[in-house]
C-alpha cells in the first residue's frame, strides 16, 4: 500500500491508473477509522478496480470552537486498518498542501445546507463541499462511498455532484451500528464509559420512533416530541435537534406519507453525536 502526501503525487498515481482505462473506488474520512469506514472500504472495492482513501482532518469544516485540535488521530492504525480490507493508496495530506497560502475559493450550497447539522455548524459544510470537490478533482473517482450516519452530507454531496455535472457516482452506505446498537463513530471516543451507556438513548429513542410510525403514527410533530422527551429524560443528554422531515430534500413535512427522515443530534455530556433513520425503509437501527 502506498501513502502519498501531495497533490501532484497523487495526479500522478491517478493518471496511471486512468491509463490502463482502470476504475478507481475513493473513500474520502477523517481518519481515526473504524469499523464503518472500513465497510465504505469494502463496499468501493466491489464496485472499483482500485480503492484508495484520504485521510485528512479538514480544518474548513471545524467552526472556531469545535474540535478540530483534538480530533482523534491514529494513521499507524489506520494504515493497518485499511490495508486490511484491501486499500492500495492513501492520500494523506497536510493542510498546508490542501489550502496552500492565498487559498480562497469555497463551495456553498443553498437551502439544503441551512437546516439540521447546518444551523448549528453554520461554516460546516461549505468545508466539507469544498475538501470533497477538491478531493474528487485531484483523485477523480468513479465511485466515492459516504455513510449515512452523516445523512445530510451524504445528501449535499448528491447535490453538488448533480449541480456541478461531475462525473463520480456517489454511493451511501447503511449506517455501522456497535453489537448495543451506538451508531459508530470517530468521535464516540470522546465518552466516558457513562457517557456511552447515556449515548444509547439515541439509538432506542429511534427505534421507539419507528415502532410507533409502524403502529399508525404519521403526525411528525408527535414522533419528533416523544423522541426529544425520551432524550431529555436521560440526564447529561442535550438536544440539539430532533426532526421528522422530507428524506430527499430535508424539507419540513406535517403528515408522514410514505417515507421521512428522523435525523438527530444530541450533545452527551460534551460530546455532539448524530444518528438517523428513515422511516419507510427496512429497519437498519
Ligand atoms: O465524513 C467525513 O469524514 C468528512 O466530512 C469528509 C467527507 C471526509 C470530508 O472531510
Amino acid at each position: 500500500m502506498v501513502i502519498i502526501d501531495t497533490v501532484a503525487g497523487m495526479k500522478e498515481y491517478v493518471a496511471a491508473i486512468k491509463a490502463r482505462k482502470e476504475t478507481i473506488g475513493f473513500v474520502p474520512t477523517m481518519g481515526y477509522l473504524h469499523e464503518g469506514h472500513l465497510d465504505l472500504m469494502r463496499l468501493a472495492k466491489k464496485l472499483a478496480d482500485h480503492t484508495i482513501t484520504s485521510i485528512f482532518v479538514n480544518p474548513t469544516q471545524f467552526g472556531v470552537n469545535e474540535d478540530l485540535d483534538k480530533y482523534p488521530r491514529d494513521m499507524e492504525g489506520d494504515k493497518k486498518r485499511s490495508e486490511s480490507v484491501g486499500v492500495e493508496c492513501i492520500f494523506a495530506p497536510t493542510a498546508k498542501e490542501m489550502y496552500p497560502r492565498g487559498y480562497a475559493t469555497y463551495i456553498n450550497l443553498e437551502g439544503i445546507t441551512n437546516t439540521l447539522c447546518g444551523i448549528s455548524r453554520p461554516t460546516h459544510f461549505r468545508g466539507v463541499a469544498t475538501v470533497v470537490v477538491k478531493l474528487f478533482n485531484i483523485v477523480e473517482p468513479d465511485f466515492a462511498i459516504f455513510g449515512e450516519k452523516d445523512f445530510q452530507q451524504l445528501l449535499v454531496i448528491k447535490r453538488m455532484v448533480k449541480d456541478l455535472n461531475m462525473k463520480v457516482q456517489v454511493v451511501g452506505h447503511p449506517i455501522v451500528r456497535e453489537s448495543d446498537g451506538l451508531a459508530m463513530s470517530s468521535r464516540n471516543k470522546y465518552l466516558s464509559p457513562e457517557e456511552r451507556k447515556k449515548a444509547l438513548i439515541l439509538n432506542k429513542s429511534l427505534k421507539h420512533a419507528r415502532e410507533l410510525f409502524k403502529d399508525g403514527l404519521k403526525d411528525t410533530l408527535k414522533l419528533k416530541d416523544v423522541i426529544s422527551q425520551m432524550i431529555a429524560s436521560v440526564q447529561g443528554c442535550v438536544i440539539d435537534y430532533v426532526e421528522v422531515i422530507d428524506a430527499e430534500d430535508l424539507s419540513p413535512i406535517k403528515t408522514i406519507k410514505d417515507k421521512a427522515l428522523i435525523a438527530l443530534a444530541v450533545k452527551v455530556g460534551t460530546t455532539r453525536l448524530i444518528d438517523n433513520t428513515v422511516l419507510g425503509e427496512q429497519l437498519r437501527l
